[in-house]
This record gives structure tokens, C-alpha cells and sequence, in this order.
């Protein structure tokens, strides 16, 4: 594997490509933001960073205030749009059909159809080069409640939410695994244990087994269903010799070309 180093560049993905509305309900105004994220959990901030040119960028000096929108696949096309017009010159609400809602906290307006809508006050903002970071904080969020479900929890995955990578909008792909799924005892990782745990069984007196371990004796009879004998081998996977590659003299490496 061979990596090329370039200049120094924005090649960070993937990012939200966020909606970020500001202005009023009566006369709002909306951009698209790929330069956004979360700066602290307590209290919840956030920050934006927007160039000096945009019309955006007048509205949220003047009102210190914005709306986090986070963009669907239903949204994908409204998205693009906020992010090549500018309000300056087209009611991007209008055109794209988008609903200006009243916010709880602050006077900029969420969008109703988006599934999230962070508020956001500005507590400070930063001048970098091209951009202008407004650091903000998050004083409240709106759910469309259509994504809880019974037991009151998020379902965002059915929200189709978009990603922006390296000049190209995604819907998210699969789901691979929960917060933590990585340490939790899947049953490859019980079956990797169990093979260890198996000489101290042998060598211990019954009883004195610790308690987590008498979990792995019984997670082990119910993986195998083999005999005795054999369930006191190694058979997992990883612990089969491993396959020898070429012909033991060095490994070639494939060509390139
Ligand atoms: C995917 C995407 C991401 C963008 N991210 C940013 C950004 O982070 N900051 C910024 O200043 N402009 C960004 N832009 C450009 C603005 O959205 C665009 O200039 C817009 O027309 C500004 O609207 P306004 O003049 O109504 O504020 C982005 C555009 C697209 C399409």
C-alpha cells in the first residue's frame, strides 16, 4: 500500500451537509453548511463556519442566531439548491416548498420538514481565513415525532438522512452495530474465549470456578452441541492452522500493472 501526501485541504467525510436557517418566519432565509459539528456535549455547542460573502452570514451577525436543519433524502434536492442560491437574490423557502416554523427559544425559524432542528445562539465567532466560525449553543431541539417510536426513543435510521462527501451527496448505507457493539460478547468473541477458558476448566475443582466463567462452560455447550472430547479442542475459526500462502520461499507480491 503506497499513500500520496497532498496539500493541505477539506478532505474530512463524511460531513452533514446541514440547513442552516436564520432569519424570521416571515422572512427567512436558508443555506446549505457542510462545516459544521459538535464542539461539547455540557453545555451542547455547536458551530457553523460561514463565508463573509454569504447572505447568511449578514443575518446570523446581526440576529446571533441560527437553525441546524439536518437534510433527508426527501431534502436532497432542496440541499443542493440552498447551497448554489443565495438568498439574496431567491426565497429559497418558496422555491424549494420548504416550511418556515416558529423556533422555541429563538425568532429563526426551523424547517418543518426536517426530521431535526437544532437552535443555536452565538456566543462567539472566530475569523479563519476563508470563514467565519460562529460558535454557538444548542438551547433546545425539535423531533418530528413521526421518527420516535413507542418506547420513545430517536429511530433516525428511518429518516434517510443525507451525508456529503468529497463534492457528492449519500443517503446512510447500512446500520453495522450499536454505540459499544465492538467490546459487547458477540458470540464469535464467546467462542474466542471459550477455547481459553477450556484449560483452566480442566485443571480447576469443581466449584471453584468463577462465575463469569461457568457462563463461558455453558455458552460453550450450547455453541458446539459436540461431544465432550471435542468441545475440549479448539474449533473456532482463528485457531485453525493457518493456510500457508506460495510455495514457502518468500511471499511475491502481486504487480501492479
Ligand atoms: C454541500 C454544500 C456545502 C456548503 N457548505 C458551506 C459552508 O460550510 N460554509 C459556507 O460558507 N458555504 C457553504 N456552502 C455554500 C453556500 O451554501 C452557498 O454559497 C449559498 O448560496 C449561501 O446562501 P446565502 O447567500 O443565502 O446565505 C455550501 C454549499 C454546498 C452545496
Amino acid at each position: 500500500m503506497t499513500k500520496i501526501t497532498w496539500k493541505p485541504g477539506t478532505i474530512l467525510a463524511p460531513v452533514p451537509p446541514a440547513l442552516i436557517s436564520s432569519g424570521t418566519t416571515d422572512k427567512p432565509n436558508v443555506m446549505t453548511a457542510a462545516w459544521t459539528g459538535i464542539i461539547a456535549s455540557e453545555p451542547a455547542m455547536t458551530y457553523v463556519s460561514i463565508r463573509p460573502s454569504r447572505y447568511s452570514h449578514e443575518i446570523i451577525s446581526r440576529t446571533k442566531e441560527f437553525v441546524i436543519n439536518l437534510p433527508t433524502l426527501a431534502l436532497a434536492a432542496a440541499t443542493d439548491f440552498c447551497g448554489v442560491k443565495s438568498g439574496r437574490s431567491v426565497d429559497k423557502f418558496k422555491e424549494m416548498k420548504l416550511t418556515p416554523l416558529p423556533c422555541s427559544q429563538i425568532q429563526a425559524p426551523q424547517i418543518a420538514e426536517s426530521p431535526v432542528s437544532l437552535e443555536c445562539k452565538v456566543k462567539d465567532i472566530q475569523h479563519y481565513g476563508t470563514h467565519d466560525m460562529f460558535v454557538a449553543e444548542i438551547v433546545a431541539v425539535n423531533i418530528d415525532d413521526q421518527y420516535l417510536d413507542e418506547d420513545g426513543r430517536l429511530a433516525l435510521e428511518k429518516a434517510g438522512l443525507l451525508a456529503y462527501a468529497h463534492g457528492h451527496y449519500y443517503t446512510l448505507g447500512r446500520q453495522l452495530g450499536k454505540f459499544g457493539f465492538s467490546v459487547e460478547k458477540s458470540r464469535l468473541k464467546m467462542m474466542q474465549k471459550m477455547a481459553e477458558i477450556k484449560v483452566e476448566v480442566k485443571e480447576s475443582k469443581k466449584g471453584a470456578l468463577k462465575k463469569d466463567e461457568k457462563v463461558m462452560q455453558k455458552a460453550a455447550r450450547k455453541f458446539s452441541g459436540k461431544s465432550k472430547f471435542e468441545r475440549s479442542r479448539p474449533h473456532t475459526p482463528e485457531l485453525k492452522p493457518k493456510k500457508k500462502y506460495g510455495n514457502g520461499r518468500g511471499f511475491k507480491k502481486k504487480s501492479r500493472d
